[in-house]
């Protein structure tokens, strides 16, 4: 047997700071958790909404799971499917003014999913180049030409348009809120000239979807877009607080992905417990206006109060607030004492996770946050953001 020798680029992700590990923590709440037995609080997850501990939530999951069983036992079009389902995919087309939707077992399948369903060899993808990572791997996996063009660039989109012919079909991938920036997606001039060049237009909202818009529809309904996107993708993950992806579209493109899409066919369905969750989770989000009101507070705080302070935060508009510290050295040094001095856990984003040069504090602000872990954390941030030279 051949043996393949691991350890020296182990050793050089080790001295460039780039060595990631897995660290256990024990939820206590949607914002704290124990760590190495140590009660911390959590700046970093994407539980916008603070709904993973909502009694309803829970009580929905828990009524499922002992009604229907732990697992789906197949795949959706085996005996996987059932109206915990049905319920589930017309709640999200509803929330997302399509005529269906469908869910996929997490985000990165349904990214998968819809791009290597749709596109193939003779076809075009142009995406963002900030794009999440399970885009670019769907462009790759469609085997179509992938055109990158710049974060939220209008006009170097335009060049690319005019740049690459094809006698297939051309398809224009951006997300709605940016996971690593927190910026918005100009989807308006996106929708705009993706219909002057007769494209599709892909919109990965899961960090817009239960967090933007009036009732948490997303980016695109902030904007008064909706209409103008062709596919809509979104994940149960984030602020609808369980596990799954979903894509909203037409009824022609839902039949066509259950068809063709192969993450949605080869795959067992998610168990009951996790899709009657998030169904309670999307109807919470709708009815309940105190929860956005609440994220909304909690971010204008946030960000009001880190800006004042001379922090770099990238221009984000969202709960997802990067705070720009540039070396992958220094963003781990001020995480490691936010976390030994106050108790804050919020991990570094490195490279290749961002760009070279831009490693980043991403703190994410949750509705579930109370005001004195908001102060603790600004507090902190400020006064390890001094020491290490970030801000003045
Ligand atoms: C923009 C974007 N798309 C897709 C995903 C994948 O979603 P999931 O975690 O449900 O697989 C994520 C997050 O991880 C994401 O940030």
């Amino acid at each position: 047997m051949s043996v393949i020798n691991l350890a020296p680029e182990l050793n050089n992700l080790k001295t460039t700071s780039l060595y990631r590990e897995l660290v256990s923590i024990t939820p206590i709440g949607p914002t704290r958790g124990y760590l190495n037995g140590r009660e911390v609080t959590l700046f970093c997850t994407n539980n916008y909404l603070g709904l993973t501990h909502h009694p309803q939530v829970s009580e929905a999951s828990i009524k499922a799971t002992e009604r229907y069983g732990t697992g789906a036992g197949a795949s959706r079009l085996i005996s996987g499917h059932s109206h915990l389902y049905e319920e589930l995919e017309a709640a999200l087309a509803r929330h997302k003014g399509t005529e269906k939707a469908l869910v996929f077992s997490s985000g990165y399948a349904a990214n998968i999913g819809v791009i290597s369903a749709l596109m193939g060899r003779d076809d075009l993808v142009f995406c963002d180049r900030l794009a999440h990572a399970s885009l670019i791997d769907a462009c790759i996996m469609s085997r179509a030409k992938l055109c990158r063009f710049g974060h939220n660039d209008v006009n170097s989109l335009g060049d690319l348009l005019h740049a690459q012919k094809t006698k297939g079909q051309r398809l224009i991938v951006t997300e709605g809120v940016f996971s690593m920036d927190g910026d918005i997606a100009p989807l308006r001039q996106l929708a705009d000239i993706s219909s002057q060049h007769g494209c599709l237009l892909l919109v990965d909202d899961a960090h817009g979807t239960g967090v933007m818009g009036e009732k948490g529809q997303g980016a695109a309904a902030y904007l008064g877009v909706s209409k103008g996107i062709d596919i809509h993708v979104g994940t149960l993950s984030k602020a609808i607080a369980a596990v799954g992806g979903f894509v909203a579209g037409s009824s022609d493109l839902i039949s066509y992905l259950i068809n063709k899409a192969r993450p949605f066919i080869y795959t067992t369905a998610l168990p009951p417990g996790v899709v009657a969750a998030a169904t309670a989770a999307l109807k919470l989000i709708e009815t309940e206006p105190s929860l956005l009101e609440g994220l909304r507070a909690n971010v204008r705080y946030m960000r009001g109060t880190l800006t004042s302070a001379g922090f770099d935060l990238m221009g984000s508009e969202t709960p997802i607030i990067p705070i720009l510290v540039g070396e992958a050295k220094k963003a781990v040094a001020i995480s490691r004492s936010l976390l030994e001095k106050a108790g804050i856990y919020l991990p570094a984003i490195r490279p290749p996770t961002v760009p070279a040069g831009q490693a980043r504090l991403r703190l994410t602000v949750s509705a579930a946050h109370q005001q004195a872990e908001l102060e603790n954390a600004a507090g902190s941030l400020i006064e390890l953001g001094k020491k290490e030279g970030i801000i003045d």
